[in-house]
């Protein structure tokens, strides 16, 4: 089981991943916008270029290298999440367009997209007070001698994978304020120089390759009021200088050392300004430690992955600031108090995955700003009269997995701004109703029913009606009918271990974004359609497997092919395996057991890089079984390979074995 939280929720192939908890970053809070402090210089030589926030998209043009006055250029921002499209720094390059802006105090290219290293040129820009460069596809090694720039005191490199580097020895005469490093590729250990940084705010080193021993001299940094050391490599002992912090408002550590409960007392208690709380992965053991009532500023806490024991303690409800709160993958028992509804500020509330909880649902209704809400594995009762009401929250993001549902919720009926739903694991059985697909069509994105006592859809449509879903789970029902069609939005489409009939509807192949299709263990027949294979440029699992399909394989006419994984077994397939598979070079795993194919053993697949799994058992395979060393690549990565109830002619040569 992954864990997932205290973020949001990103989709990555199959899974609503997991502690991405552990891809935010303190910035949630802390970019508030009186820390985008524009420079402050002599206005009669101000060259100043603002296109932040626009919809610009394509190259930067060259025009903007020749400004060689400019001081301030603000490009930030151009992207539109939805199409994709954003500025690209690529003729000119970044080092290009930087390279005569000599005068530079504030640049800021956040998701401008440069596909490029940190040009060096940059440690000459002695007037850069400001330099934000995140999500912007850096790559390659940050030159360090940046960080020693005279005047900067702004340096945000977050959320750039790729890019590589280490913290140099800082100087006291450093002005850095904020330092933000957090998902990034940047490694070593943190200098205890860093303690000379006396200027210094805010410094988010999670999410990236830093390891070694926290430095105690941290502790000396009394102005900082920000330190997220979430997710990194980091080993030993909390410094019990962090005490000393107490301007903190942003705090966040996981999976470090406490010699018990006692030591995190003393360390936070005294905390008092704190607004942001995480302590993710540090195996606590403990009740909720208590002093956390007496941090009444916090908005958010994170305590998941602690192993916490205990109830759910009152006092939590007298926590109204809380905007967020996350107990997910614990070991709490015992009842949600009612009195969860004062915490009237809540916009995100998870408390998945626990020991075993249990609850009223009818509280969480009362949360008006309520965008996600977390309770798999929740025990919980709904009142029989919950009906929609116009005062509910409009929620994003619902996990009801594994909470003995035994219907359909029925205050989902006036939620039109989901995105994402999971009921799977319960006990709805029956249909499902009419009223269900008409709920949040031009939001949702990923919907989870499976392993439930699912019939058929009340209204047998032939379309799903979500027009953006991207991720479909229907597996492990009962479900009769015709396979839906999905909208050209999907990725994931997993509808296997159903009793869906009749055949592929050909519209299927317009979903171009497919990428899991598992339809396996149904009673699905007919041909497969030929358009099939115009889905290999984005497929990378197909799963037909235990079906009633006849009929040749349709050959693919596409060169470029992700497929990994195809598992056509358990059909009535006749022909021959379509040659054209020998072009398929990522694939590991080819299941065409138990079919009716006729055909020669494929040495030629013998030279698909990546194949580990062969599966021709069962079919009408005949003629001789060639050397092993005679076939071309002679299936260099083969694991497992099985030729039963075939061949019966010929030995098989023992190179093979
Ligand atoms: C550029 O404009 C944006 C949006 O108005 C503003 O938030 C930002 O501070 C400006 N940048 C500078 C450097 O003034
Ligand atoms: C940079 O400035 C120099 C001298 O001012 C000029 O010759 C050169 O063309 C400029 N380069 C770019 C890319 O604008
Ligand atoms: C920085 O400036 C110095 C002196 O002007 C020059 O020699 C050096 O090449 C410059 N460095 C880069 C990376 O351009
Ligand atoms: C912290 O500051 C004190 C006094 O300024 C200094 O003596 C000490 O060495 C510093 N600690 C570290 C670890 O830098
Ligand atoms: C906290 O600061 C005080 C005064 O600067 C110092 O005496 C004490 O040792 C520090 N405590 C820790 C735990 O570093
Ligand atoms: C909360 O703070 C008060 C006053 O500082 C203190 O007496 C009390 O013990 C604290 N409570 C907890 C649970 O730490
Ligand atoms: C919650 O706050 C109220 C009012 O301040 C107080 O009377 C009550 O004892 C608190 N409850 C808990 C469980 O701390
Ligand atoms: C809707 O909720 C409000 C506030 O909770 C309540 O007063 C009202 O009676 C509810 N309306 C219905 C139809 O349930
Ligand atoms: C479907 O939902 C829309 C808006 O959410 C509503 O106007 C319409 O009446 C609903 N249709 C049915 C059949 O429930
Ligand atoms: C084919 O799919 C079924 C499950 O649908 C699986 O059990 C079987 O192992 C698959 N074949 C291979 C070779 O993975
Ligand atoms: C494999 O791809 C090559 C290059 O696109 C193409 O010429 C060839 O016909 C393909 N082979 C088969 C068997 O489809
Ligand atoms: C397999 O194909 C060959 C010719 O391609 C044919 O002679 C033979 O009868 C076929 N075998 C079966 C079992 O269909």
């Amino acid at each position: 089981m992954v864990s997932w939280q205290c973020h949001k929720y990103s989709l990555i192939f199959l899974l609503i991943l997991a502690c991405s908890a552990r891809v935010f970053s303190l910035q949630t809070l802390a970019h508030s916008p009186s820390s985008v402090r524009p420079s402050c210089p002599d206005h009669e030589t101000l060259r100043s270029l603002n296109l932040s926030y626009s919809i610009f998209s394509g190259q930067v043009p060259l025009e903007v290298s020749k400004l060689s006055r400019l001081s301030v250029l603000d490009l930030s921002h151009n992207d539109d999440p939805s199409t994709g499209s954003r500025l690209r720094l690529k003729d000119p390059s970044l080092e290009r367009l930087v390279r005569n802006l000599t005068h530079l105090t504030y640049l800021n290219l956040d998701s401008v997209g440069t596909s490029s290293p940190v040009p060096t040129i940059l440690t000459n820009f002695t007037a850069l007070e400001y330099l934000s460069l995140t999500q912007s596809n850096l790559c390659g090694q940050f030159p360090s001698s940046i960080f020693g720039l005279p005047h900067l005191e702004y340096l945000d490199l977050s959320r750039n994978f790729a890019l590589e580097g280490f913290l140099p020895e800082f100087q006291p005469k450093s002005c850095l304020r904020k330092l933000y490093v957090a998902t990034t590729a940047f490694s070593g250990e943190v200098p205890s120089s860093v303690g000379r940084l006396a200027h210094l705010e805010t410094i988010d080193l999670s999410d990236s390759g830093f390891s070694g021993s926290i430095p105690s001299s941290l502790g000396n940094l009394t102005k900082l009021t920000g330190l997220g050391l979430i997710d990194s490599s980091f080993s030993g002992d909390i410094p019990f200088s962090l005490a000393n912090l107490t301007q903190l408002e942003h705090l966040g550590l996981s999976d470090l050392n406490l010699d018990g409960p006692q030591q995190l007392h003393s360390l936070l208690f005294n905390l008092n300004k704190l607004k942001m709380l995480v302590l993710l992965g540090m195996n606590l053991a403990t009740e909720i430690p208590s002093f956390i009532s007496n941090l009444t500023a916090l908005e958010f806490l994170c305590l998941s992955e602690n192993q916490l024991i205990g109830q759910i303690p009152p006092w939590l409800m007298n926590q109204t600031r809380l905007k967020h709160l996350y107990l997910d993958e614990n070991h709490l028992t015992g009842p949600i108090p009612q009195e969860i509804s004062q915490l009237v500020n809540l916009e995100e509330l998870s408390f998945t995955n626990n020991g075993g909880l249990h609850g009223n649902f009818d509280p969480f209704l009362k949360l008006q700003f309520l965008t996600l809400l977390g309770l798999d594995g929740v025990n919980l009762a709904f009142p029989e009269d919950i009906a929609t009401n116009k005062s509910y929250p409009k929620l994003n993001s619902l996990f009801l997995r594994s909470c003995n549902l035994a219907e359909f919720p029925q205050f989902l009926r006036g939620q039109d701004e989901l995105e994402t739903v999971s009921l799977g694991h319960n006990q709805i059985h029956g249909q499902i109703p009419q009223w269900f697909l008409n709920i949040s069509t031009e939001s949702l994105q990923t919907l989870d029913l499976s392993q439930n006592f699912l019939t058929a859809f009340e209204d047998p449509m032939k379309m799903l009606p979500w027009n953006y879903l991207r991720m479909l789970d229907l597996r492990g029902n009962q479900l009769q009918g015709s396979l839906p069609i999905p909208p050209t939005s999907m990725q994931i489409y997993q509808v296997s271990n159903n009793r869906l009939a009749g055949s592929i509807p050909w519209q299927i192949c317009h979903a171009s974004a497919l990428k899991y299709l598992d339809i396996s263990n149904n009673d699905l027949g007919g041909q497969i359609p030929d358009c099939i294979s115009e889905l290999s440029h984005s497929l990378v699992m197909l799963n037909l497997r235990g079906n009633n399909f006849h009929g040749i394989i349709p050959r693919s006419y596409r060169k470029s092919c992700q497929l990994k994984m195809i598992n056509l077994s358990q059909n009535q397939l006749e022909g021959r395996i379509p040659r054209s598979l020998v072009n398929y070079s990522m694939l590991v795993v080819l299941d065409i057991g138990q079919n009716r194919v006729n055909d020669t053993f494929p040495s030629w697949l013998g030279s698909l890089p990546n194949i580990q799994i062969l599966v021709l058992r069962h079919n009408n395979f005949h003629g001789r079984i060639m050397d092993r060393s005679k076939i071309s690549g002679h299936f260099q990565s083969l694991q497992i390979i099985d030729l039963s109830h075939n061949f019966h002619s010929g030995d098989l040569p023992s190179e093979w074995l």
